[in-house]
């Protein structure tokens, strides 16, 4: 009999690529086991969903009670209790008190999608403005929101009309040395995008910008200091909304509840949640003020299984354990060790030299690798080439599951918020191995 996995490699369409032909049978914290018996930690959680580890039990349970007692609640008929008792969790950890009317959706690209249908009927202007690097989804709207790789989106024109790029303060977007100073690279973004607003998408045409507070699937790079801000001022004064997408930022993954937490005074129009939000139940949602939100005639949002009663139960058990469980104070803690792994490799006289950047919030830790062809990350000695996927290979190699991202040499490593002192180092371990043997090998 074929294996589950050479079933797959035959019938499972191939415009979903993947890193691996394993088969995943089993998830249990911060581990995943495969068919072939292999038990390997999971430094992905599923790009960022199983933040609180594989099966949590608490999320577990009541999704398992919800099973029984409702499983489709239709809101275009009515609520269904778990959607608002998920509001009522959610309210409180808002990060501007504005943001107090809420739409579930299934997955992070359709939130994105809901926030530009709001955007566009709130203000009645068409144009969008997305940064380089950005990742939205790949739905057909997102298709046209996404810059991060040509990939998503190549083939498939006509994409949504009306969206205009910014360049990301980010060195490798804006063609300068890695070492350029944060401040250089926040002015210089922040002029391209006035010169946007002059010359290519008038501030009267002009809906929103949407942005990622850590471009994500672009290189996991916070945004430097002064660049959000200038952003919500641009914005109020040519009269934009801003969105914030926390699809991949949120519900602890940088450290604090929602990422824009660490830029207290910029305040998103409309906010986008997803992944994290029930640690694996399909849910997503935008969150802004009514007043806003109150425009949309009734009817124009919504679907069949938007806010699904099983995934808001989930979703009220994740909040639950972010109140009772002290994720937190393990986020600060295993945060500072994987930084600390980073920065002894960076002052390493031979790996160092092989290490553009290390950069990231809480577990939301990105390292660029050099490259021999890359004349903005110039290095003393030889870089191997194509660092980031071999390192990759390498983790998998000795049972360390780990994602690259972004056209340059970057792995960011997603751990469970939760994950164990042991575990973390365990990961560390295999991390510092897989590195050196690179380097090694040249
Ligand atoms: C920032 C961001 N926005 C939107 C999406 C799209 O979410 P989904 O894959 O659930 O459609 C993602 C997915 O990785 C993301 O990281």
């Amino acid at each position: 009999m074929a294996s589950l996995a050479a079933v797959g490699a035959k019938h499972v369409a191939k415009g979903v690529g993947r890193f691996t032909e394993m088969v995943m049978t089993e998830g249990k914290g911060s581990y995943l086991k495969t068919e072939c018996g292999r038990t390997i930690l999971d430094f992905t959680c599923g790009i960022g969903v199983t933040n609180l580890g594989h099966c949590h039990p608490g999320v577990t349970k009541q999704a398992q009670e919800q099973v029984g007692t409702l499983t489709h609640g239709q809101i275009n008929l009515g609520y269904n209790k778990p959607q608002i008792e998920l509001i009522q969790k959610l309210l409180p950890v808002m990060p501007h008190k504005s943001l107090d009317s809420f739409f579930f959706w299934n997955s992070g690209a359709e939130a994105v999608e809901a926030s530009i249908k709001l955007a566009r009927h709130a203000t009645g202007k068409q144009n969008i403005i997305v940064v380089q690097g950005s990742y939205h989804g790949r739905t057909f709207g997102t298709m046209a929101l996404t810059k991060s790789k040509t990939i998503y989106g190549a083939g498939y024109a006509p994409l949504m009309p009306g969206v205009f790029t910014t360049p990301y303060p980010y060195w490798h977007q804006l063609g300068l040395p890695h070492t350029t100073a944060n401040e250089d690279l926040v002015e210089n973004a922040l002029y391209r995008l006035e010169l946007l607003l002059k010359q290519e998408t008038a501030p009267r045409d002009t809906a929103a910008l949407i942005i990622e507070p850590v471009l994500g699937e672009g290189g996991y790079i916070p945004a430097p200091k002064g660049y959000l801000e200038g952003l919500r001022r641009i914005c109020d004064e040519h009269g934009i909304l801003l969105i914030i997408d926390e699809v991949q930022t949120g519900f602890g993954r940088t450290g604090k509840y929602f990422a824009i937490e660490h830029w207290p005074e910029v305040r998103p129009d409309i906010m986008v949640i997803a992944k994290g939000i029930a640690n694996g139940f399909p849910l997503s949602g935008i969150v802004s003020r009514k007043e806003l939100m109150d425009k949309q005639p009734a009817g124009s949002q919504g679907g069949t299984y938007a806010a699904n009663a099983v995934s808001c139960a989930a979703a009220c058990a994740v909040q639950d354990a972010f109140r009772t469980e002290g994720v937190f104070e393990n986020i600060d803690a295993r945060s500072h060790e994987i930084f600390g792994l980073f920065n002894d490799l960076k002052a390493d006289p031979v790996i160092g030299d092989t290490i553009a950047e290390v950069r990231g919030l809480g577990l939301m830790v990105g390292v660029e690798f050099k490259s021999p062809t890359d004349r903005y990350t110039p290095a003393q000695g030889k870089v191997p080439a194509n660092m980031a996927s071999r390192v990759q290979n390498k983790c998998l190699e000795k049972d360390l599951l780990v994602l690259t991202t972004s056209v340059y040499q970057t792995i960011r490593f997603i751990p469970p918020l939760n994950i164990s002192k042991e575990d973390m180092a365990k990961g560390c371990d295999i991390i510092r191995n897989a590195i050196t043997e690179v380097v090694k090998e040249g």
